[in-house]
């Protein structure tokens, strides 16, 4: 029941109205007894900085961010987690009130920092963790838009051995390969890059161990398509990622399981964003199957 002690977390995002976070957080919440509520926000991209400023005027204890604000709203926080800062985009915001700053009472206001953090990639990276380890292994990923560059920053950062991104516009996928070069340089990863095509994906399928499809193909209502051609482009010592998660089941999980490869559905992905966001927010485990439950009733799976 929401009463006066009541604390606030919530999405921002335009349009927001197809948003499944408050089912999952909401759920998580009431499962661990916790007086906070989670809403959706419709913010248009010219109020987002008085969206910060609101929210910290108002007391937010945490927001995520979506489409179009992940890399807009970057400007307004005080500071901005190491791996989204390399990914430029966000989809968490910790406000930090420091309610005891005896400068800051004086003005009858408190002292309040805001932290952003990027949890896509891990949601995408824990998913694939629960079917495969990531050390050592080859990962092909299609797509270099805004989701492939965070789970790309996160999986190059967990002890891959080579990493080959292929997508439609081969600029793109070079810009994101280079992007990764400079600020991994450390790492050594071997990274390859190709325009996507059919024969090209094929041969670096072929001795891939993790293959994550970031592309919207076969996406409701176009479920017919799909990133491959056909099943044997895959093959059973494959871990497949469609990170589409309208319909569970897409086209490329259809072909996946018919050549015996391991499937990790897109919706785990959408999950463990959801629960790293939790925890950062709150400081403590979240209830992942509680918070699953809801997140599949909500997705009407
Ligand atoms: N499971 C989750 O939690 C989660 C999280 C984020 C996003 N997603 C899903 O991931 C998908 C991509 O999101 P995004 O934000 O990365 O989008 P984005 O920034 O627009 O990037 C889309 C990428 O897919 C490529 N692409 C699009 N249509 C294609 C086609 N017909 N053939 C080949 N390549 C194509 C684009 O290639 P070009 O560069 O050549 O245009 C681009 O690299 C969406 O379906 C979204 O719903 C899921």
């Amino acid at each position: 029941m929401v009463d006066g002690k009541t604390k606030i977390l919530g999405v921002i995002g335009d349009p927001i109205e197809h948003t499944f976070s408050p089912a999952m957080h909401n759920a998580g919440l009431d499962a661990l007894n916790l007086n906070y509520i989670y809403l959706p926000f419709h913010v248009k991209p010219d109020r987002l900085k008085e969206c910060i400023e609101g929210a910290k005027a108002i007391g937010i204890q945490g927001l995520n961010v979506t489409i179009p604000h992940k890399t807009n709203v970057m400007k307004h926080l005080d500071e901005i987690d190491q791996v989204a800062s390399m990914i430029g985009a966000i989809n968490t915001i910790q406000f930090i009130y420091d309610e005891n700053n005896e400068s800051s009472n004086q003005n009858n206001t408190f002292n309040v920092k805001t932290r952003g953090f990027n949890t896509d990639g891990y949601g995408c990276v824990r998913a694939i963790e629960e079917k495969t380890s990531i050390n050592n292994k080859k990962v092909t990923i299609t797509g270099a838009g805004g989701a492939a560059r965070a789970v790309a920053f996160q999986i190059a950062n967990s002890g891959i051995d080579e990493l080959s991104i292929l997508n439609r516009n081969a600029g793109k996928a070079e810009s994101l390969a280079n992007d990764l070069r400079t600020n991994l340089e450390t790492i050594g990863i071997d990274i390859g890059i190709n325009a996507y095509g059919m024969d090209d994906l094929k041969r670096e399928l072929s001795d891939s161990d993790i293959f994550i499809d970031t592309t919207p193909i076969g996406m409701y209502p176009n479920v017919n398509d799909k990133p491959i051609a056909n099943a044997d482009m895959l093959h059973e010592d494959l871990v497949v990622n469609d990170i589409v998660y309208t319909p569970m089941e897409t086209s490329l999980i259809k072909e996946a399981l018919k050549a015996n490869a391991e499937v990790v559905y897109g919706y785990k992905m959408l999950l463990y964003q959801g629960i790293r966001s939790f925890e950062i927010w709150l400081g403590r485990e979240a209830p992942v199957d509680v918070m699953e439950n809801a997140l599949l009733d909500v997705l009407g799976i």
